[in-house]
């Protein structure tokens, strides 16, 4: 442990979705910042299968907002990093996971809000791909959405919230064993 470990596993813990911004722009050196920590994102094979989008444009992302089922939030977003990735299947889909928490948590470091607003549907994904000019190729799985969080506003509905207990989600050796005594 060191000075700064309470904080920062405090950071790692407390990341949560942000639905709600303030209409704060987002400073185009933090979202350098955001790329940069994205780009050394590891990967199966470091195959780096992914292509990042940029979005500032309010009314791209009130676009965007319409097109996946969960995703109106990202109207309210000064910014938008929308992920495309090329491939298929589990080991894709774990990079551009790792990458978007990475985004994600970096983000929180600079005191920003961010939230997954994920398309869902083969259709959503096209018009996606459609309206920023992707290639045939690369699948917009998702955006994150960016800026501010408006801290007057609840974030999520409270169903959501909370996490399965510990003893819920972990064995120690064995399936359903728990910690032994005095370790
Ligand atoms: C793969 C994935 C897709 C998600 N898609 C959406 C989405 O489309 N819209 C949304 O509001 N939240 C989305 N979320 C956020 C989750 O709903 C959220 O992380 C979860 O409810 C826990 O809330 P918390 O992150 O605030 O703790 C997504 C999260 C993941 C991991």
């Amino acid at each position: 442990m060191t000075a700064r470990t309470p904080e920062i596993l405090d950071a790692l813990r407390g990341l949560r979705q942000t639905r709600r911004f303030l209409d704060t722009p987002v400073d185009p050196d933090d979202l350098e910042r955001l790329l940069e920590v994205a780009r050394w994102t590891g990967s199966a094979k470091n195959s780096q299968p992914w292509h990042l989008v940029v979005v500032t444009d309010r009314a791209t992302n009130e676009t965007l907002a319409g097109y996946g089922d969960f995703t109106a939030f990202l109207a309210g977003a000064p910014a938008s990093i929308v992920v495309a990735v090329e491939g298929e299947g589990r080991s894709v889909a774990y990079d551009d996971g790792r990458l978007q928490e990475r985004v994600m948590l970096a983000a929180a470091a600079l005191g920003l809000g961010s939230g997954t607003a994920w398309f869902s549907s083969a259709g959503a994904r096209r018009r996606v791909r459609e309206l920023l000019g992707l290639p045939q190729h690369l699948e917009p799985w998702s955006a994150i959405a960016l800026g501010r969080t408006d801290t007057t506003q609840a974030q999520a509905a409270p169903q959501l919230s909370g996490r399965r207990p510990l003893e819920e989600i972990v064995s120690w050796g064995r399936y359903g064993d728990p910690r032994p005594e005095g370790d």
